[in-house]
């Protein structure tokens, strides 16, 4: 007993201390090389910007628990340097706060400055600025591109370098990364874009980060460059030279959703399926993108049509609550993977066929180490394998975990987790019935131009190049005065407008009157739109509010998109040739104003005097402001905001943005939507989708941080139409537990590591409620099969203990209290 407690108490002090001295990161063929170690490490995305500085702690904490060495995250450049020469750290842009979170967490951290980020974000995190810039091409091998990129990742590394992050001062950034995906593009850009990529690698390797760099989808990556895979599925991968470990920097644990499309999910059986494989054949690092994805607040989403929520079925959700059963199978696997990891850092990996479709590989060394993986394949016939004398029941596509060659202590079909259904629940709730948000205050934003900063062009302009994103919104206007005998003006004449526009959405006013809308989709950004208009003798104005919905952030030459409207046209029968184009770049006049009224008047903070509340609040009306005031819900849940009743546009909370809304871009309801997906077989985006027939997005998160017990306030621009008397505050729950057990339930991973591989243990099942103010109120279904356990209900507050044989199925109501 006493000499345990002092072991105890020498292994804590290891864990506290274990960032305080230089750590050696090296690789070699096999794996990262730690301080002289090969390890199997297993790695989670979190975006630091995509959370609250305030939930960082619990998102590292639930990492940390969930089984991950590592968390990763890219740098994100529009963060940290909106205006040239001006960096920006604090708030959720402290990005060495953020690393010495997960430091002080005795974790390490893959940094990948990019800084070129894809990431569904803004511009691929690509400052506007550097799109203004005199002779800018981006991402090949140009001049001011290069010195540009060069001085960002210099501030960064030596920011860094600053609060002694590096692994090789005592800080927990093992891994860094330069450039992104660029071999996915590189063909695009001629054969500049060899010469890029090296200078890249070469600029990385000269700044004093000592550690090593990685270069993802980039097969030709110089040395020392580590070449690495992102996917779906990466088993497959093989680096560029057989001095490189093999390393997968993104397994996608599902995906992001666009506006008007459905959501798309990835079921646990497959992530972890994905995972096992990759470990099974020689690989030693992988990292899930994202195991928190967290909220595109403000305007930092990408796309475009990348929705608010960039939740992307992680096993940690968006709003920081563990996704059962994803991440704690995650979690059972990578202990199976830590109890194979002695034999697997010691030996590469045999693999033999073992039957159609079936595979073995096994990591032995002479010295009797020994850890093998069976896979099956086949994506419908489950097996039964003989291996190395035993026999062993096999899944259709799943991996068995064997650390001892001998029992199987995970398979990836397996989910022996438990599993939670959360919800959103309306706050807050007085006597029974629901509260809505009263006391609404509103302002009309003027249709049209309306600020002094306005200007006139010939014809029709790019988006981007006028705005440089400073807004969402770009107002065309074009004036024309008719003659009473105008043709357009005789009855019968049907004029229609025309408008074409490259992204990404729309609408369209005559003489003050919404006529038409219109919108792009991820899948196409450009649109047309053709409204029947009526015009007056005189004056008539037609006035087309352009709008993006985040900036361009993948594919090749990306940032020269471009978007806005490139059409105008009249058509009637009445017109000469059938057609009056309003295009025509050396006559035809235009009038500009990028943002609206409401921003020159700082509406989003709340405080203005234009704002009115007499003496009826407008519904369904246009371009229309709303600002409320509400009560954070009690308790600690995280709040989000319920848009039901809402069109298109943006919300602010006490004048922070929370992001766009879009309630009414709802998905096809023809879309193949699947309420219980298939995991067996390849996964594909499009495979296994949700929320067919409804609004892509309904709730958008507000982060506890950002509310005050009481006063907070909401502001709401709406474009296009809604009623704010429908929106809701409301927190999100988890409703209900549920754990299977099955017979073949491998052992226990929970159990010491000597006992569990030599002794028969009956699995025990151990529910708790999530929050001390939760109860069990209701067990909804429990089958014991043939019953050798006992059922006993220790503590009504917390607790259900089960042990079972065969299999049990709890399925629990939680109720608020
Ligand atoms: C780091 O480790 C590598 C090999 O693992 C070794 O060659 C090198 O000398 C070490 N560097 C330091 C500073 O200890
Ligand atoms: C694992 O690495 C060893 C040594 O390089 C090689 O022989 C084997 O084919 C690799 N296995 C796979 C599946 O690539
Ligand atoms: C709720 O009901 C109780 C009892 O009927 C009443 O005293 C109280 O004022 C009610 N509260 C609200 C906010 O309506
Ligand atoms: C309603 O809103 C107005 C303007 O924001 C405020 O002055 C007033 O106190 C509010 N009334 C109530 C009952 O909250
Ligand atoms: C334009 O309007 C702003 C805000 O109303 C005002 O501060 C500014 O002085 C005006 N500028 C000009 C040139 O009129
Ligand atoms: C959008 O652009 C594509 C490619 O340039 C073009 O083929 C298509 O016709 C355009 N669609 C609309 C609605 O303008
Ligand atoms: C027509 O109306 C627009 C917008 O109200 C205005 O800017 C323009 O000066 C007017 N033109 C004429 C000829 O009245
Ligand atoms: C934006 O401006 C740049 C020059 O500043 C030009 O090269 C580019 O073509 C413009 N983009 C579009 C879409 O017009
Ligand atoms: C009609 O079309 C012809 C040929 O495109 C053009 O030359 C002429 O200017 C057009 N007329 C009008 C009134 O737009
Ligand atoms: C769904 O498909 C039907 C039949 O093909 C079609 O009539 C309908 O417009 C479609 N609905 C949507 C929302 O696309
Ligand atoms: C299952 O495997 C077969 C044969 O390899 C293949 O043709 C089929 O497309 C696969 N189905 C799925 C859903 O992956």
């Amino acid at each position: 007993m006493e000499s345990r407690t002092s072991m105890l108490v020498f292994l804590l002090l290891v864990a506290t201390t274990s960032f305080c001295f230089a750590v050696n990161v090296t690789y070699d063929g096999r794996a990262l090389v730690i301080d002289g170690k090969r390890r199997v490490l297993v790695s989670g995305s979190i975006h630091y910007p995509r959370s609250s500085p305030e939930m960082w702690p619990d998102l590292i904490k639930k990492s940390k628990e969930g089984g991950l060495d590592i968390i990763e995250t890219y740098v994100f450049w529009n963060l940290h340097e909106r205006e040239r020469g001006t960096y920006d750290f604090s708030g959720s842009a402290n990005l060495p706060k953020f690393i010495k979170l997960v430091g002080e967490a005795g974790m390490y951290v893959h940094l990948r400055i990019g800084p070129y980020v894809c990431a569904e974000w803004n511009y691929g995190g690509f400052p506007l600025w550097l799109h203004a810039r005199p002779a800018m091409e981006f991402r090949t091998d140009n001049e001011q591109f290069k010195a540009e990129v060069e001085r960002f990742v210099a501030k960064i590394v030596q920011t860094l370098n600053g609060h002694k992050l590096f692994a090789s001062q005592g800080g927990p950034i093992i891994l860094a990364q330069i450039e992104n995906e660029y071999g996915n593009v590189e063909k695009d850009y001629g054969p500049r874009a060899k010469t890029y990529i090296d200078w890249a690698a070469k600029m990385a390797t000269s700044m004093d980060v000592k550690v090593p760099w990685v270069m993802c989808q980039q097969n030709n990556a110089p040395d020392p460059m580590i070449n690495t895979c992102n996917g779906f599925y990466c088993d497959e991968f093989t680096p560029n030279t057989n001095k490189k470990p093999k390393i997968f920097t993104e397994l996608w644990s599902g995906w992001f959703s666009s506006w008007g499309d459905p959501v798309p999910y990835r079921p646990a059986e497959d992530v972890a399926f994905s995972a096992a494989r990759f470990y099974q054949l020689n690989g030693t690092l992988v990292n899930y993108y994202m195991y928190h994805g967290g909220t595109n607040f403000g305007h930092t989403s990408g796309g475009p049509f990348i929705t608010t929520s960039y939740d992307y079925d992680a096993p940690i959700d968006e709003y920081g609550l563990l996704r059962q059963p994803k991440w704690g199978h995650l979690k059972d696997l990578h202990k199976a993977i830590k109890l194979s990891e002695a034999a697997m850092v010691a030996t590469f990996g045999k693999t033999t066929s073992i039957g159609k479709n079936l595979e073995a590989t096994v990591y032995e060394t002479g010295s009797g180490l020994c850890a093998a993986f069976l896979a099956n394949l086949d994506n419908q016939s489950d097996a039964t394998v003989k291996f190395r004398g035993n026999s062993y029941d096999l899944p259709a596509w799943s991996v068995s975990i064997l650390p001892d060659c001998k029992n199987v202590v995970y398979n990836t079909a397996k989910v022996n987790s438990i599993m939670t259904t959360t919800n959103f629940i309306r706050q807050p709730s007085i006597n029974g019935t629901t509260a809505t948000l009263s006391n609404w205050s509103w302002f009309k934003e003027p249709v049209g131009l309306s600020r002094n900063t306005s200007f006139m062009l010939y014809g029709l302009a790019e988006q981007i190049n006028n705005t440089a994103d400073r807004s969402d919104y770009l107002w065309y206007s074009y004036s024309t005065h008719l003659a009473p005998n105008d043709p357009m003006l005789k009855v019968g004449s049907h004029v229609k407008l025309h408008v074409d526009s490259r992204g990404h959405a729309l609408y369209a006013f005559v003489n003050g009157k919404l006529v038409g809308s219109g919108k792009g989709r991820v899948s196409s950004n450009n649109f047309s739109i053709e409204v029947p208009v009526t015009f007056q003798p005189g004056n008539n104005t037609i006035d087309l509010l352009s709008m993006t919905v985040g900036l361009k952030n993948y594919g090749a030459f990306f940032d020269t998109a471009g978007a806005g409207i490139n059409g105008a046209f009249l058509k009637s029968l009445a017109l000469a040739n059938g057609t009056k184009d309003l295009n025509n770049n050396f006559l035809q006049e235009w009038n500009y104003q990028i943002g609206v009224k409401g921003d020159e008047e700082d509406l989003s903070s709340g405080s203005s005097n234009l704002w009115v509340s007499k003496p009826v609040l407008p519904k369904n009306t246009v371009l229309t402001w709303y600002k409320t005031t509400f009560s954070a819900p009690p308790g600690n849940s995280p709040v989000a905001i319920d848009f039901t009743g809402m069109g298109k546009g943006e919300a602010w909370v006490n004048g922070d943005s929370i992001g766009r809304y879009w309630t009414s871009n709802v998905a096809d309801s023809n879309a193949s939507c699947v309420n219980s997906c298939d995991y067996r077989g390849q996964f594909g985006q499009g495979k296994c989708l949700k929320n067919c027939g409804k609004p892509t997005q309904q709730y958008y998160h507000v982060p506890h941080s950002w509310l005050d017990p009481t006063g907070n306030d909401l502001v709401v621009l709406e474009e296009i139409g809604g009623d704010p008397t429908k929106i809701s505050i409301v927190t999100r729950e988890i409703e209900r537990i549920c754990s299977v057990v099955s017979e073949t339930h491998p052992l226990p991973l929970d159990m010491p590591t000597a006992n569990h591989l030599t002794r028969k243990i009956k699995p025990t099942l151990t529910l708790e409620c999530p929050s001390p103010k939760q109860v069990i109120s209701e067990i909804h279904f429990v089958d014991f099969g043939t019953p050798l356990g006992t059922l006993a209900q220790e503590n009504q507050d917390a607790v259900l203990k089960f042990q079972w044989r065969i299999w049990v199925t709890l399925v629990q109501m939680l109720q608020r209290v």
